[in-house]
């Protein structure tokens, strides 16, 4: 996530607190537990989700952001930080359906550099999408603000919303990405037009990935509650372009420019942490995303007709297969008990 945890409060010294670090380098990622002991901790962030691995659990309830659509600030301070493009958000955002309420800090996002394309922070199934935003949250009945909530378990709450490239551009992005040229050098920020955050989430949010993790960028702090969107937001190329090609991680007096690009982190073990999906993973919950999925992201009639077709044959021999699996399984077992959907 960022160091601005800082840019929380108020978005002025957006510099250096704590020892520096990077993504690669000396200061990269495999050094960061020696100026910040959590970031080696058995419990952290990101993470590849493996989807055959997760526990269904159909109690978990619909996220329900609230005040979303209509913030009470008629702006926002968007900032750069040297890590990412950090979004201050107004605590009268709140979401619920989580274990308790919780208020909306920031939002930041992650990414990759142009042409490679990869840069999200969660993997699911070892794929690794282009782009991944953070919404912050904190529990506003036990602390002040997020930077008192970090230090505690269950005090931070992140929505993950993964970003994949479609062929329309789309147009709850460009409130943030159109501004990006204001804040091209670390510690730079700007005022931008409020606008509704809900937009930036994907439709369904009802169904998810749940874990405990930790932010996933130094101080790398435990005790996170994550919950990542199963359905991901299609943006254009060229928004992913700019995403990618607009900052540096360098402040403006620096004489070598740095881009800020590839500011994700690697994954992270999973160790006995448990994955819940709100959704089942049957051969059907997941056809019916992976086509959704197809025909809105190509756009082009012929071609995703073609893949959905293709898709569902395969799909269907692979659920044949599947089922023999099971019940050759299952009678080389014990009579299973009776618990639920398997994931
Ligand atoms: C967060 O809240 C604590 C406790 O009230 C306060 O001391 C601190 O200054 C606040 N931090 C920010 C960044 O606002
Ligand atoms: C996360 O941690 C809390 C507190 O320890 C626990 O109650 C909850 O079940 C955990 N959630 C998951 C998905 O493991
Ligand atoms: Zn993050």
């Amino acid at each position: 996530m960022l160091r601005a945890l800082l840019l929380l409060g108020g978005l002025a010294p957006a510099l250096p607190a704590g020892p520096h670090w990077a993504y690669e380098g000396p200061h990269g990622q495999q050094h960061w537990p020696e100026g910040h002991p959590a970031c080696g901790g058995r419990a952290q962030s990101p993470i590849d989700i493996q989807t055959r691995g997760v526990r269904v659990d159909p109690s978990l309830p619909p996220v329900r952001p609230v005040g979303y659509q209509h913030p009470d600030t008629p702006t926002f301070t968007l900032g750069n930080n040297g890590h990412t493009a950090v979004l201050v958000l107004p605590p009268s955002l709140r979401v619920r359906g989580l274990p308790r309420p919780f208020a909306a800090a920031q939002l930041h996002l992650h990414w990759g550099r142009a042409g490679g394309g990869r840069g999200a922070e969660h993997l699911v199934d070892g794929h690794r999408a282009p782009a991944e935003v953070h919404v912050v949250h904190f529990d506003a009945e036990r602390f002040a603000n997020a930077s008192q909530a970090q230090h505690h378990a269950g005090g931070l709450a992140v929505l993950g919303v993964l970003l994949e490239v479609g062929a329309d551009p789309h147009p709850a992005y460009d409130n943030i990405l159109s501004h990006l040229g204001s804040i091209r050098y670390a510690g730079q920020t700007t005022t931008i037009p409020s606008f509704s955050v809900q937009d930036l989430l994907p439709p369904r949010l009802d169904l998810y990935y749940r874990y405990n993790g930790s932010l996933t960028t130094p101080p790398c702090f435990q005790g996170v509650l994550w919950t990542l969107f199963q359905q991901p937001v299609r943006i254009s190329l060229s928004q992913l372009e700019q995403l990618q090609g607009s900052l540096y991680a360098t402040e403006e007096a620096e004489p070598e420019p740095q881009p800020l690009v590839d500011n994700f982190r690697g994954p992270q073990e999973l160790n006995q942490r448990l994955v819940l999906s709100s959704f089942p993973r049957g051969p059907k919950g997941y056809l019916t995303g992976e086509i959704v999925a197809i025909v809105f992201g190509t756009g082009s009639g012929c071609l995703c007709l073609f893949l959905a077709a293709h898709f569902v044959a395969k799909r269907m021999r692979a659920r044949r297969a599947q089922q023999q699996d099971v019940v050759f399984k299952a009678s080389s077992r014990r009579p299973p008990a009776d618990d639920g959907p398997r994931p």
